[in-house]
């Protein structure tokens, strides 16, 4: 996003923590609902969803087996634009070979990411495989990726707050924010 040089700052709340709260905990009941009494294995894509998986596994009762793990990825190419060539940082530890397993993501942009993952975690022959996406901006959607489990659909704006970050920054705030260029 922006040009080398440009300076950013916080704009307005987009959505605020008790919306976010609100939606999550939603969002926990359905998984809780669809997989009591079964074991899952729920993935967090680093760093972004870090915050949001904490919440939503947190929110979900002692009758889904949970078990946590984390992937992390980087797309090839500049920061901004997703080359769609999605490469593993670092992989789950977990099999996913006839388990239960969730990814969750912090937004769902161009959908590349999501796409490669699901391809990635399909060759391992899961169970079953859904998604579970906070954020999705539809606008700039290159690629057509299911989301199973959405927490809000955003206009096409840069957002950062609840784990997701501007060059590193602003993942600490509760609230989700617009940036905004100086
Ligand atoms: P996709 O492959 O284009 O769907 O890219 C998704 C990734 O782009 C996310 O996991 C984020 O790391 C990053 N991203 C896209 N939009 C935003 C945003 O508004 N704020 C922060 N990160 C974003």
């Amino acid at each position: 996003m922006g040009e080398a040089g440009d300076a950013f700052r916080l704009g307005q709340v987009l959505l605020s923590r008790d919306e976010i709260k609100r939606r999550v905990s939603e969002i926990a009941g359905e998984i809780e609902r669809e997989y009591r009494g079964r074991e899952l294995i729920v993935v967090g894509i680093l760093k972004g969803a870090s915050i949001f998986m904490a919440d939503l596994v947190r929110c979900v009762g002692d009758s889904v087996d949970v078990r946590m793990d984390y992937m992390a990825v980087s797309s090839y190419g500049d920061a901004s634009t997703s080359s769609g060539v999605v490469k593993i940082v670092k992989d789950m530890d977990t099999f996913a070979e006839d388990r239960n397993v969730i990814i969750v993501e912090d937004i769902m942009d161009t959908g590349l990411t999501l796409y490669y993952l699901r391809d990635i975690i399909m060759g391992r022959n899961p169970e079953s495989f859904k998604t579970c996406v906070l954020l999705e901006k539809p606008d700039r959607k290159k690629i057509e990726s299911e989301i199973d489990y959405r927490g809000f659909v955003i206009p096409d704006e840069f957002v950062v707050g609840y784990g997701l970050d501007y060059a590193g920054k602003w993942r600490h705030l509760p609230d989700i924010w617009r940036v905004v260029k100086e």
